[in-house]
């Protein structure tokens, strides 16, 4: 992968040094609410370059949010993005850096994307969506969930800094903790899943369980860990991309207004279930044996030696960080169920037809 990752507590304080290395002269920054809690102005003002910040979107970014974005990139002048803040944000700035070199004339995402030169880096303030360290960004378009995958958007420069994690409050730190893991799994059990992916996906859940607890208290050689844990599982991703777990979550998201790691979590137990109970309809070229293998590995990395154990394991990390399924009514299940994009379950181990899912949401949510 061809990117220079600076890790570090308050590494950030040097981010004029860093950006020596790094091309811009007028650089956008692309940045979220979380700006104003980290204390980064003051290095920020000091920079010598000249920097237009950019922050008009909201999480789970719009397309006509993003365009703006490229208006004002083209408007001023910039040559070179600087993402600061959560997946939303990296993503944005992504979509800011491919589009900016598309005709403004048509709708960007229905042309073809060309390799853009403009120089990305990324520090995420959250330890979760692994956007910093993948060629993909999601973007919505008339409300529908688009996925914007570009080579040329894997960020040049990360910078993994876990004193931005200090202001994350609690339950956020939980859905994207919980993101993280998700990606670790998924990708584990994928059928793209390769011999560095998995390799990616078990230091991922490993570190996860390992460090949550003091993360989540507050201890910051845990945070470091969290943060590069979950970096190794947007790794991981870049090389797989999400399975079902994935693709039932979006549709969830928007309709309970949970956040994204939320909405993930929570179908995973059921689906895993779900596969293994019919590991039969497997549809990996690797085979059936080979998929309950990587059940078991996946189990194994959650501290447990069976699979059930494993899905037990998962419902009661949830369980301990509260984190419970939303209620639905019974027409909500049906939209559901046809939401799902067919495109993304082609990744997933365990053919799924819209029946299953059906059922599946049946078990995961609360019926009103
Ligand atoms: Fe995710």
């Amino acid at each position: 992968m061809k990117q220079k990752i600076i890790s570090g507590y308050n590494v950030c304080r040097n981010l004029g040094e860093i950006l020596n290395e790094f091309a811009g002269r007028k650089i956008m920054l692309v940045c979220d609410s979380a700006f104003k809690y980290l204390n980064l102005k003051e290095v920020i003002d000091r920079l010598p370059n000249i920097i237009i910040n950019f922050d008009g979107f909201k999480p789970n970014p719009d397309y006509y949010d993003v365009c703006k974005g490229v208006e004002i990139f083209r408007g001023c002048g910039c040559d070179s993005v600087i993402a600061l803040g959560g997946g939303s944000a990296i993503d944005v700035a992504k979509c800011i850096k491919l589009f900016s070199v598309l005709s403004p004339q048509k709708n960007y995402l229905e042309q073809n994307f060309v390799e853009s030169n403009v120089p990305l880096m990324a520090i995420p303030t959250t330890a979760g969506t692994g956007s910093e360290s993948t060629k993909f960004a999601v973007v919505y378009f008339n409300e529908k969930k688009f996925s914007v995958e570009s080579a040329s958007i894997l960020p040049d420069i990360v910078i993994l800094d876990h004193s931005l994690l200090n202001t994350l409050p609690l339950y956020q730190k939980k859905c994207t903790l919980l993101d993280a893991l998700c990606h670790g799994i998924e990708s584990w059990w994928s059928v793209n899943s390769t011999d560095e992916s998995i390799e990616y996906s078990r230091l991922a859940v490993t570190e996860i369980m390992r460090c949550k607890d003091g993360y989540f208290n507050g201890i910051s050689a845990a945070a470091e860990r969290i943060l590069l844990a979950a970096n190794y599982a947007g790794r991981a991703i870049n090389i797989t991309k999400t399975t079902a777990a994935h693709a039932m979550s979006y549709k969830l998201t928007s309709l309970c207004a949970i956040p994204h790691g939320h909405a993930v979590a929570v179908c995973i137990p059921q689906l895993w279930k779900f596969m293994y109970r019919n590991t039969g309809k497997c549809v990996d070229g690797r085979g059936a044996d080979y998929l309950t293998g990587i059940f078991k590995d996946i189990a194994n990395a959650l501290g447990e030696d069976s699979v059930e154990n494993g899905i037990e394991k998962f419902e009661k990390i949830l369980e301990s960080l509260l984190i419970t399924a939303p209620s639905v009514s019974k027409n909500d299940l049906q939209v559901l169920a046809s939401s799902v994009n067919a495109q993304r379950l082609q990744n997933n181990p365990v053919k799924l037809s819209e029946e299953d899912l059906l059922n599946l949401y049946k078990k995961i949510l609360k019926e009103i």
